[in-house]
């Protein structure tokens, strides 16, 4: 927002004024025409304003959706004359999301892969057993790996029991309250008011890891949404009908990038075949490039991410690719007293690679 600094800096914060209270008042009293509009971001010229951190990007829109006799009726200009923009926005905070993942929700109480290589006294912090190996780590030698490398997913809240596909009330931590907040807000937006965080999956996938495909069906209610982020490398999602033989949408999922399945597209068949290697193998999508902001805003749910805690946490990325998926198991009001046992059969899959050390079955798309 370089465009407004120096303004702002003659602007003189109110005791116990919040940054977007700040901004609020010096927009409130901006002139037409000055300098002053200069860090407003106009969609109408489709250019980012001056100085702006944040990126202007195209979102594509179904056109198919709504028929040009139907936009009509309702007065509007047919689909394929509306622009639909993102906002490459607020970069900074996917680094407390990288960090989390990494370096808190792997921790007990939470349940990962390794838990089962270990016995109950010697369970290990994969962070502080890892950071000095990633950070002196070269890409081109072969060292051991660290136990974050080993790590390919965590669960959340009511622990995801990978045999018999169910989740239980006897196997429940409590969920992340910052994660359970950002879910609620993102699920409020999609029009889920009542939404709650209760169940998480997170998936730690190396270059060289997949997943299988697989329908997301043991929560109890789904019409709620599921919620997935993404961040670090790209990959290549494949978003499928009912019905296994119906030919799936690829499409990227980059760093930052939120997918929110509900409605019809909750009970889809899904997988990730390819996570995407930076073309040299070092450098960080450039929305990851950005550290948090030096002021947070009053009741922020993140805090700042140190500057070595985030090498560790860079270095990680270079090669690897962070999804949390955030669930909500039982419906509004349902108790676990009222769940009737309901079982679907399914095939599991799940993170699978070639140095994948809890193999778990391999979907065979044929099957
Ligand atoms: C899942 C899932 C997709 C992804 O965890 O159920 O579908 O993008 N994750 O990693
Ligand atoms: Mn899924």
């Amino acid at each position: 927002m370089m465009g407004t600094m120096g303004k702002m800096a003659a602007l003189a914060a109110e005791p116990g004024e919040d940054a977007f209270r700040k901004l609020f008042r010096f927009y409130r009293q901006s002139r037409p025409g000055t300098a002053d509009l200069g860090g407003v971001i106009d969609f109408a010229q489709a250019s980012p304003a001056r100085g702006t951190c944040h990126k202007v990007l195209r979102s594509p829109l179904s056109v198919s959706s709504v028929s040009e006799q139907d936009a009509c009726r309702a007065g509007l200009q047919p689909v394929s004359k509306w622009k639909a923009y993102g906002l490459e926005g607020y970069p900074g905070y996917q680094r407390h999301w990288v960090k989390q993942c990494l370096k808190l929700y792997s921790k007990k109480p939470n349940v990962c892969n390794l838990d089962k290589h270990m016995v109950a006294e010697e369970i290990p912090d994969l962070w502080g057993q890892s950071q000095e190996l990633l950070r002196n780590k070269d890409v081109n030698k072969k060292k051991p790996r660290s136990l974050l490398e080993k790590l390919r997913w965590v669960t959340l809240g009511y622990h995801y029991n990978w045999d018999n596909k169910t989740y239980s009330a006897d196997h429940y931590t409590p969920f992340p309250s910052d994660l359970a907040y950002l879910s609620k807000q993102v699920a409020a937006a999609c029009g889920f008011q009542d939404f709650q965080a209760e169940a998480g999956i997170l998936n730690y996938y190396r270059l060289d890891s997949t997943l299988g495909i697989h329908v997301d069906r043991s929560e109890l209610d789904h019409t709620k949404p599921l919620l997935s982020f993404s961040f670090g490398q790209s990959a290549i999602f494949l978003l499928g009908g009912l019905k296994r033989d119906e030919v799936p949408t690829a499409m990227f999922m980059h760093s930052g990038d939120i997918m929110v399945m509900s409605g019809f597209s909750r009970l889809l068949n899904h997988a990730v075949p390819r996570v995407l290697p930076n073309f040299d193998g070092t450098s960080l999508p450039h929305c990851l490039e950005v550290p948090l902001p030096d002021a947070l805003p009053a009741g922020s749910i993140a805090e700042p991410c140190s500057v070595e805690d985030w090498q560790v946490c860079a270095k990680y990325l270079q090669t690897a690719r962070v999804n949390m998926t955030v669930r909500q198991v039982l419906a509004t009001g349902q108790d676990w007293e009222d769940k009737e046992i309901k079982t679907m059969s399914e095939s599991s899959c799940h993170l699978d690679d070639k140095n994948n050390e809890a193999k778990r079955p391999r979907m065979n798309p044929n099957s």
